[in-house]
C-alpha cells in the first residue's frame, strides 16, 4: 500500500503544500515515485505525449495502458487515473468506467472535471467506494464549448460560480480539486472557502499545493509554454546533446570500445 493513501492527502488541508505531477509510463514513475505525493496520469498525455492537438481523442482503455504501467514503477506516491472525455456523462457510465479502471489499473482515486453539474455523478461514484479528485477553472475537456484554453474567475459571477463548483464538489465528497487556470486571488478564495485541499496549476500559490504536466516542467514538450510553466530542466536540449556525443562515438568509431565489448 502506497504511503500517500487518499485519507493522507484530505488530511494536509492548511498544512505542508502538495506536490503532484503527471507521469505517462514506467521510467519517469519510478523517478518520481515517494518524492511527490501524487502521480497523476493526466489525458493531458494525448498532446504533451502523443502530439494529438487536445485530450479530447483519448480513450479509456489507452488512458488504462498508461495507467499500469505508471504503477508498475510507483508505489509510494498516489496514483489518481483522469477520467477522459466521454466516459462520465451519467452516474451508470461513470460508474461502469471506474469500476473498469479499478479492475484493470492500480489506480487509488480517479480524476473528474466539472462543478456542480457533475456533483451528483461524483457523489454516487464515492458511494460505491470510489476515491474522486475534482478538477474545475480551466477544464481542457471543455476546449470546444468554451472555444479555447481561458483563464476563469475573471469575474465576479465566474468568481462566485467557481466557489459554488469547490462547495458542491466537498458536499459531494470528494478528497480534494484541483483548481487550473484561475486567477490567483479567486483561486486563494476558493481555497479559503472549502476544508479539503486545492491544488493549483497555473493559479498562483494561495492555495494547498501544486501540480505540473512532467513534460512541461523537465523542457520535453517545446510546441509552446504557458506563462505559469516553470522549466527545471531542458530535458529536450539535453537528450539531443547527449545523441549527438551518441551519432559521434558511432560515426568515429570510437563506440563500442574494448571494455564494452564481449
Ligand atoms: O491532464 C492533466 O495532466 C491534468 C493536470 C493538468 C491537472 O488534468
Amino acid at each position: 500500500m502506497a504511503n500517500n493513501t487518499v485519507e493522507s492527502i484530505k488530511s494536509r488541508k492548511n498544512g505542508s503544500p502538495i506536490v503532484m505531477i503527471t507521469a505517462y509510463d514506467y521510467l519517469f514513475a519510478k523517478i518520481f515515485d515517494g518524492k511527490v505525493d501524487i502521480i497523476l496520469v493526466g489525458d493531458s498525455l494525448n498532446h504533451s505525449f502523443n502530439g494529438k492537438d487536445d485530450t479530447l481523442s483519448i480513450t479509456i482503455e489507452e488512458m488504462i495502458y498508461h495507467t499500469k504501467a505508471v504503477c508498475r514503477g510507483a508505489k509510494d506516491s498516489l496514483i489518481v487515473f483522469d477520467m477522459p472525455f466521454g466516459y462520465y456523462s451519467t452516474k451508470d457510465e461513470a460508474l461502469k468506467s471506474a469500476i473498469k479502471v479499478f479492475k484493470e489499473s492500480g489506480a487509488s482515486a480517479i480524476k473528474i472535471e466539472g462543478g456542480k453539474e457533475k456533483a451528483e455523478i461524483i457523489k454516487s461514484l464515492i458511494e460505491e467506494k470510489i476515491s474522486v479528485m475534482g478538477h474545475i477553472g480551466l477544464m481542457p475537456q471543455a476546449l470546444r464549448r468554451d472555444g479555447g484554453y481561458k483563464i476563469k474567475g475573471k469575474n465576479q459571477n465566474e468568481e462566485d460560480m467557481l466557489i459554488e463548483d469547490a462547495k458542491a464538489l466537498e458536499d459531494a465528497g470528494v478528497f480534494c480539486i484541483v483548481c487550473e487556470g484561475v486567477k490567483r486571488d479567486v483561486a486563494t478564495k476558493i481555497t479559503q472557502s472549502v476544508n479539503i485541499p486545492v491544488i493549483g496549476i497555473g493559479s498562483g500559490n494561495g492555495v494547498d499545493g501544486q501540480v505540473l504536466v512532467w513534460s512541461d516542467a523537465f523542457g520535453f514538450f517545446r510546441d509552446f509554454k504557458p506563462k505559469f510553466v516553470r522549466r527545471y530542466l531542458d530535458g529536450a536540449q539535453q537528450v539531443e546533446e547527449a545523441l549527438e556525443r551518441y551519432i559521434d562515438d558511432v560515426k568515429s568509431g570510437d563506440f563500442p570500445n574494448i571494455s564494452e565489448s564481449y
